[in-house]
């Protein structure tokens, strides 16, 4: 009987840990998407005056940043040293190993971040601001992220 009780409870632990994993994943490729749309898409459109300068997307993009960028290093948890089935990247083994640049890139980040969105109150304000926070962003995954495949 006793064993029995344990040999199930092992087994719900082990499902809430394959489930909290692929939240993780999950959280995690959500969370960068979103950067993604923002740095990478909207901000950097307007950056190359391929779209409109457009204030409010840019105050938007700001408050999506400054909330995403404090929450970076809680999607990549150690327990989530296995490679990302949602994502189409691969983070390289050495950003496990890696913390304190880690951590120095992500407060860097969240200084630009903050920096940039009281100085992006105008065209030539952000226009001044994006480059630095792209380049957090780049920076990071030139060092530790490949393509799959
Ligand atoms: C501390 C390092 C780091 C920083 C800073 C960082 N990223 Fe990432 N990013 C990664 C890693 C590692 C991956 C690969 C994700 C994975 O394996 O789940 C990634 C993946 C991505 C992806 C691909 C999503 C996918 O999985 O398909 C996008 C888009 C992205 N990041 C955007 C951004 C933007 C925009 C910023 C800046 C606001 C940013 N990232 C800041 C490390 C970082």
């Amino acid at each position: 009987m006793m064993r029995a009780v344990i040999a199930a409870t092992a087994s719900m632990l082990a499902v809430t840990a394959v489930l909290a994993q692929s939240d993780v994943y999950e959280q995690r490729t959500a969370l960068m998407k979103a950067q993604g749309q923002c740095v990478y898409r909207d901000m950097s459109k307007m950056m190359k005056g391929e779209s409109p300068y457009d204030q409010a997307k840019v105050n938007e993009c700001f408050a999506k940043l400054k909330e995403t960028v404090p929450k970076i290093e809680s999607v990549f948890p150690a327990s989530s040293k296995a490679p990302n089935p949602k994502s189409d990247y691969i983070i390289l083994d050495k950003f496990w190993d890696s913390k304190a640049d880690v951590d120095a890139r992500v407060a860097k980040l969240k200084k630009d971040v903050d920096e940039g969105a009281s100085k992006a109150t105008s065209e030539a304000g952000f226009k001044a601001a994006y480059p630095a926070i792209q380049q957090g962003c780049s920076g990071c995954h030139n060092e530790y992220r490949k393509k799959k495949g």
